[in-house]
């Protein structure tokens, strides 16, 4: 089928899967850089220093982290507005469907309530964490970002998103493969079962890796609650963040 001809709601059913596999590989990229304080402050920073264009241009600009998060929020709002097509309107929709999921006891079909429940947290979950880093870009970085977390509670924000956005991404990628994979239909029920123990285990591993990186923050923070502002400077003393 070409492109050319594909149109309506075929159309947007393909745009709302591109979107969608941009954003879960944009959220697991994320997940790495962001996970550096595992390994250290200084870590951190040079990735902080890496987003902010410092290793190219000699100096930092955080209106490209600026950038990134506008395209982000813009590719969120298109993937919202194409899913939102698919929720239940009203509250006897919501009943019906309640019913419906409750006597078929389908796996899948409750994945799909978890995806429409963790979709519409993540309108706002997502948008805070989002329109914060797009207004202030070079308010990022290791005592920055502790700060943030501990001293300005935003681990109340980080905890949930992580948990919904997490299961949000690993049920949306089992959901695209089985719907554009060219399965043989012999072999629909193996695949199926193999995809959903590496969708679970990619699921953990994220929100393990989250986790881990969330309470190193909230650690850094608690420590530095008394010098809340000040910026961490590297080993080299350069700007700090
Ligand atoms: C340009 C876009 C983004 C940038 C630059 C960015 C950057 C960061 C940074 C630096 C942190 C550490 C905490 C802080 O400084 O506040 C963080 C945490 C987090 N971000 Fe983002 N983020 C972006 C977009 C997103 C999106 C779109 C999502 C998911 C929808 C997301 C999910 C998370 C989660 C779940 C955490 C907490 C992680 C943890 O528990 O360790 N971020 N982000």
């Amino acid at each position: 089928m070409s492109i050319k001809r594909i149109s309506g709601p075929a159309l947007s059913d393909l745009l709302q899967s591109l979107t969608g596999l941009l954003l879960v590989l944009f959220v697991w990229g994320h997940m790495f850089f962001e996970s550096s304080i595992l390994l250290g402050k200084d870590a951190m920073l040079w990735v902080t220093r890496m987003f902010e264009g410092e290793h190219i241009f000699g100096q930092p600009y955080p209106l490209l982290v600026s950038a990134v998060a506008a395209a982000i929020f813009a590719l969120i709002a298109l993937h919202a507005i194409l899913a939102l097509r698919k929720f239940p309107a009203s509250a006897a929709q919501y009943r019906r469907f309640h019913q419906h999921m409750e006597s078929m006891h389908h796996a899948d079909t409750t994945l799909w309530y978890v995806q429409v429940v963790t979709g519409f947290s993540l309108f706002f979950l997502a948008s805070a964490h989002v329109f914060l880093v797009f207004i202030q870009p070079d308010n990022i970085g290791p005592y920055a970002s502790s700060d943030r977390i501990w001293s300005g509670r935003f681990w109340l924000l980080y905890a949930p998103l992580l948990v919904c956005v997490h299961l949000h991404a690993g049920i949306g990628i089992y959901r695209l493969v089985m719907k554009w994979a060219p399965i043989p239909a012999a072999q629909t029920q193996q695949v199926r079962r193999r995809l959903k123990i590496a969708m679970w285990g990619i699921i953990v591993f994220f929100i393990a890796l989250g986790s881990a990186s969330l309470v190193t923050y909230m650690k850094i923070g608690y420590d530095h609650a008394d010098r809340v502002g000040e910026r961490y400077h590297g080993a080299d003393g350069r700007g700090g963040v």
